[in-house]
């Protein structure tokens, strides 16, 4: 007799799927994306070949898919300390870009470093002065080899094709980031409550195990299977949780689900909403109050409320359900709320007997554009 062994199979240990191992495996690969990077209540970051942000003007970030809400959780921290940013789509580059110089920072945010539609903004930024940095989880990618610098979020390899550690090991490196970029320019104001927010970013690691051993996802994946369609809402922080919860749920379930801006429910897609939509409403503790009254509006017209986010918050006393993640600061709240989103995402497709690693039409990185 034979055993039938597919090599695929042969990385993900105890786990049914390397995407439920790679969710699993952000306390470390969190760990190693922070390792060495704070130090005396300071960002320390690694030496930059191009040298110091002082002379930048503008930041623009460039990316596609999960890296694009990456890149807006990262430029929203930005935009807070003053450096005028943008976030773009990298396919959107050439018709959507402000104007480009010398003073402008071109941020291709990817996982892979070769997907094309970004390495092409970040060609097209070069060709019109602008100053590059990629940040990317590959030693020796195309885009790490063409930037005039690569910062590399180090969350290791990733197996699954729809991205989960690598989401978090971007957001996290972004942040820090912006407070290196906020130190050098002369113009910024760095964030008040610093020292207490990378403190807490230290914590994340511990946190997101707390959420991994304490999570009700799946439970709650089969309470809310076969509904009509997903919503996943926040505002500020949270929006780009929401896409990303949104991004993640079609990706691997193949169920209709989209994210928005939690005040531009009432905008259109309030039409949709019945009691067959759960919305999932996530906040941080900071600039929630959108994702509050819209969230009830929903309600109200008969749409299960999952509130997910920290215990101590005015959504949880109207919500119909619950993913909670640990205290924490209001920065870090969003990441741990995704990692309850992957893991929906995860049992959600696992219950609906879907090709998890390897859904159809999609690719880990795409190189044409
Ligand atoms: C593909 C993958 C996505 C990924 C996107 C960007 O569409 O399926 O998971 O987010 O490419 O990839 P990158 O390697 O540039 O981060």
């Amino acid at each position: 007799d034979t055993v039938d062994w597919d090599p695929d199979d042969a990385g993900k240990g105890e786990y049914d799927h390397y995407m439920l191992k790679e969710i699993h495996n952000q306390p470390t690969s969190l760990s190693n994306t922070i390792e060495g990077r704070i130090e005396d209540g300071d960002v320390a970051f690694e030496d930059l070949a191009a040298g110091s942000f002082e002379d930048i003007e503008t930041v623009q970030f460039v990316a596609c898919g999960t890296s694009y809400h990456a890149a807006m959780y990262g430029a929203q921290l930005l935009r807070a300390t003053g450096v005028r940013t943008e976030v773009l789509r990298a396919s959107e580059y050439e018709s959507m870009t402000g104007p480009v110089d010398e003073a402008t920072l071109a941020v291709a945010v990817t996982q892979s470093g070769e997907t094309a539609d970004t390495l092409d903004a970040v060609r097209e930024a070069a060709d019109r002065g602008a100053r590059t940095l990629a940040v990317t989880n590959v030693v020796g990618s195309t885009a790490a080899r063409e930037a005039d610098d690569a910062i590399y979020i180090r969350a290791g390899p990733e197996v699954g094709v729809a991205a989960t550690k690598t989401f978090s090991s971007q957001a996290v490196t972004l942040a820090l980031l912006t407070q290196r970029i906020a130190a050098d320019v002369p113009s910024a104001t760095p964030v008040e409550d610093r020292a207490t927010m990378l403190e807490e970013l230290q914590r994340l690691p511990e946190h997101v195990e707390s959420v991994l051993e304490t999570t009700d996802a799946d439970d709650l994946a089969r309470e809310t299977l076969d509904s009509e369609s997903y919503f996943f809402i926040g505002n500020g922080l949270s929006h780009s949780v929401a896409l990303e919860g949104a991004l993640k749920f079609k990706e691997i379930t193949y169920e209709h689900a989209e994210g928005f801006a939690a005040g531009q429910l009432k905008h259109g897609p309030l039409a949709l909403v019945t009691d067959e939509t759960p919305v999932f409403s996530i906040y941080t503790g900071i600039g929630d109050e959108k994702t509050r009254t819209n969230a009830i509006e929903a309600q109200s017209r008969g749409a299960p409320i999952v509130a997910v986010g920290p215990d101590d918050h005015p959504l949880v006393e109207v919500a119909d359900a619950r993913l909670a993640v640990p205290d924490t600061h209001p920065v870090w709240a969003g990441l741990l709320a995704n990692v309850q989103l992957q893991l929906l995402s995860y049992h959600a497709a696992k219950q609906l007997d879907r090709p998890i690693d390897k859904p159809r039409n999609l690719a880990k990185s795409v190189t044409v554009e």
